[in-house]
């Protein structure tokens, strides 16, 4: 007999088939979710996904953004989105008419803007950046040029303590997530596994990233604890990521980190679990929610884009 997830499963499946369709999907959607994906990735390699997968439809299992960014990338394909309530904090955070106001108060800076923002946004960036190469794309521009960094301060702090640029004005918003983790709860953890390894994720605060082992976007996290010896990890990321962590290295050990604001056992992202294996089921059957853009704004925010892949 065949339960109902399994027959949501087959269903999508077939759908896929018939609608020559495919499913891109984030670290930090549900196991389930995951696992009627064609492809999982970080917010970078998803994007440089969309652009190359051979398909008709696209339907991208994550947040708005990033289903948006998959249309800016390739009009000519139909992108769905199973929940278009589905937003972000970051994306949230910075509104296109105040970065426009900002950038008119500072004319000669060249803004940079990680992919967590709306279409707008990316219309008025001269270069987009996502966590995995936030520091190459900043180097790439010349050490005397000032930057306006939108729209987290949390990366943007981190880039700036790398690099040592003076020069970078930095948006003041965050991802309400990695902003929360509690460093005093990820000391008592480390006290209670000395052998673990801290790995964060740069939306984290200061403080929390200054406790880490490893600090990087989600597929260098998962990559780090591929290549590193320990066989214990404390994870200050959305704990979505945790379950292919184990399905990569089934013989290593991961533990969420846990937020300073709740008794919660783990700190998720409410929006990436609004995607559902339900959802996913109707909008593959009512070939809507579609992203649909203005391509005016579409064109200025794919050159934004298309920079930032072009920094190699
Ligand atoms: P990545 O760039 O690591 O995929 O992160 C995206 C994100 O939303 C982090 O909160
Ligand atoms: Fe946005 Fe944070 Fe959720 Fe990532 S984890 S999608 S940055 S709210």
């Amino acid at each position: 007999m065949v339960n109902n997830s399994e027959s949501i499963r087959q269903r999508i499946d077939q759908l896929k088939r018939e609608k020559n369709a495919v499913i891109l999907a984030h670290y930090y959607t549900t196991p389930d979710v995951q696992a009627v994906a064609d492809f999982l990735g970080d917010s970078l390699a998803l994007s440089i996904k969309a652009r190359e997968v051979d398909a008709e439809v696209i339907l991208f299992a994550g947040v708005h953004f990033m289903a948006e960014t998959a249309k800016v990338l390739c009009p000519e394909k139909t992108v769905l989105i199973p929940e278009p309530e589905a937003g972000c904090s970051l994306a949230d955070s910075c509104k296109a008419e105040d970065l426009k106001r900002l950038k008119e108060q500072h004319p000669d800076h060249l803004v940079v803007s990680y992919v967590n923002t709306t279409v707008e946004v990316k219309a008025l960036t001269d270069i987009c950046c996502t966590s995995s190469n936030a520091l190459k794309v900043v180097e790439s521009i010349p050490a005397d040029q000032p930057i306006i960094f939108a729209p987290d301060r949390n990366l943007g702090g981190y880039i700036q303590r790398l690099t040592g640029r003076k020069n970078m004005v930095l948006w003041d918003g965050c991802c309400h997530v990695h902003e929360d983790f509690s460093v005093e709860k990820l000391r008592a953890m480390k006290a209670r596994h000395p052998e673990a390894k801290v790995v964060a994720h740069p939306e984290c605060r200061r403080e929390l990233i200054e406790e880490a082992d490893y600090v990087g976007a989600t597929s260098g996290i998962l990559k780090f604890c591929g290549t590193d010896s320990a066989r214990e990890y404390l994870v200050a990321t959305e704990p979505g990521i945790i379950s292919e962590m184990v399905k990569c290295y089934p013989d290593k050990k991961f533990i969420p980190a846990l937020p300073g604001n709740s008794n919660c056992c783990c700190n998720e992202c409410n929006y990436m679990k609004m995607v559902t294996l339900e959802k996913i089921l109707k909008t593959l059957e009512d070939g809507a929610p579609e992203i649909i853009l203005d391509e005016q704004v579409r064109k200025a925010a794919e050159r934004s884009i298309l920079n930032m892949i072009s920094v190699k």
